[in-house]
């Protein structure tokens, strides 16, 4: 049947969110729905669950009837439980309202554009800066800010970035022989530059660059909370490589132990299941062939953390939301299976705890950072987060395999310098610190993959890391 549905969609050119394939598949007639669902978002390339007429909601059942409409395709949004909370307008779920159009694009990119040219005005190394037309007609040194359209290297070994800003484009000019010349830029990134336009005023003669950055004097400072929070990232429920036994002995050394120490949150940072389709014969390795029944599996397993923590549940790219950043939390025709009081979030998520801030992200636009950067690696995804804070960007570069939804703002863009910041999505397990954030990469509950064994990768499974919220100090839980 999911064969058909696939193919009913594809006749019509539709790409059908993976999310609203789980829908039509419990229908009493899914070929029937999907035949009204794809009349009714007639012109769309890419249909999801947020796209459907209430009726169809209606018939379908996700949606309590209660529920306000912005919510549709979002499970119940409980933005705060206890001392734990959802910062204000950095979670996507129920605010989405992209359609994908050009001009949603050009809104997203301004968004983006805006808020980092913001925060480099504060740097005193741009101070002044002026709009790019206008730095190009001067004869003397000058700032502008604008965003990386492309990034070259000419046949001579020199750097060449085409900058833009909306008021001119221009070419800034890196010399092999400058200081300048090993340093990261990246594809759609915004960033200060200070440099001397040319005689002939075709080309700016980079002198320094700025990226967005936190700023140096920023330090993690003490607080009196007593209170640690735990991160369990990519369980993969439903994959043959999950690991049962280190799970049960992480989840009996809860029971014992969590108390002790006031472990009071788990965050699930995303690929809370294997899913279904992600990649190509996945099939062969999952033991739990439905969604719903992965879905079902974690659930069960979660109701077993005992009851003083807190959880609360983020999507990644293997869970079944739509695929674009930012994600909204999981719908209620998946988040039903779980205990209610867990939160479900969006992905990306600023989370306020105990008066700390906590960026928690999923992590997939490490994949197109990896492949861009000549430096980095999956080995090492704490010098990716370093990136990203860096640029103040979780995802900048756009285009490749990390799809971004053109929503009104940019939720990818880290607007508040966070005190911990945590991925996951790598399997790598580690934590360092970066200008006095705290940066944790969160570990896997499944073991090798066929994928990471083809790629000789070695992943770092079952570690929980656990943040203590009042001295920042980290513990890596071993459970193999
Ligand atoms: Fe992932």
């Amino acid at each position: 049947m999911r064969a058909e549905i696939v193919r009913q969609a594809a006749k019509r050119g539709v790409l059908l969110d993976p999310e609203l394939t789980e829908l039509c598949l419990c229908q009493d007639d899914p070929v029937r729905f999907i035949d009204d669902v794809l009349s009714s978002a007639k012109g769309k390339f890419h249909v999801c669950l947020q796209d459907l007429p209430a009726e169809h909601l209606d018939d379908a059942g996700p949606r309590r009837a209660d529920e306000p409409r912005e919510l549709r395709g979002a499970s119940t949004v409980q933005r705060r439980r206890g001392d734990i909370s959802v910062m204000d307008g950095t979670d996507v779920t129920g605010e989405s309202t992209c359609e994908g159009k050009i001009e949603d694009f050009g809104r997203y990119f301004q968004s983006r554009y805006r808020s980092l040219r913001k925060m480099l005005e504060r740097r005193r190394e741009l101070a002044g800066a002026m709009p790019l037309d206008r730095a190009m007609r001067m004869d003397r040194e000058v700032k502008t800010i604008g965003m990386v359209a492309e990034v070259s290297n000419t046949k001579n070994g020199h750097r060449i970035i085409s900058l833009e800003d909306g008021s001119g484009e221009s070419k800034v000019f890196i010399s092999k022989d400058s200081p300048l010349i090993d340093r990261v830029i990246v594809p759609d990134e915004v960033i200060g530059i200070v440099g001397k336009p040319t005689a002939k005023k075709d080309m700016l003669i980079a002198e320094e660059l700025v990226h967005p950055d936190i700023p140096l004097g920023n330090s993690l400072e003490k607080t009196d909370s007593t209170s640690s929070i735990g991160f369990l990232c990519d369980v993969h429920m439903g994959s043959c490589t999950f690991l049962d036994k280190q799970w049960e002995s992480m989840i009996s050394w809860l029971k014992k132990e969590s108390h002790n120490i006031a472990l009071d949150y788990l965050v699930l940072p995303g690929d809370v299941v294997d899913g279904i389709g992600i990649f190509p014969d996945q099939l062969d390795e999952l033991v739990i062939d439905s969604i719903y029944g992965q879905y079902a599996k974690v659930a069960e397993m979660l109701k077993e953390v005992p009851d003083h923590i807190t959880i609360v549940l983020q999507p990644g790219n293997h869970d079944s939301v739509r695929p674009a950043e930012p994600q909204p939390a999981l719908a209620e025709a998946f988040a039903k299976e779980f205990d209610s009081n867990i939160m479900m979030v969006g992905n990306p998520v600023y989370l306020e705890v105990e008066g700390r801030t906590v960026l928690s992200y999923h992590g997939r636009a490490m994949d197109d950072w990896i492949s861009t950067v000549q430096n980095l690696s999956y080995e090492e995804p704490l010098k990716v987060m370093e990136e990203m804070l860096r640029r103040r960007h979780l995802a900048p570069i756009y285009g490749k395999r990390t799809p971004l939804a053109p929503e009104k703002k940019d939720y990818m863009v880290i607007d508040k310098v966070p005190d911990f910041f945590v991925t996951g999505h790598v399997h790598k397990a580690g934590h360092s610190e970066y200008r006095g954030v705290k940066t944790i990469n969160a570990s896997a509950w499944q073991s090798q993959t066929e994928y990471q064994k083809m790629h000789n990768f070695e992943p770092d499974p079952a570690i929980l890391p656990i943040i203590n919220l009042g001295s920042g100090a980290v513990q890596m839980m071993d459970f193999n």
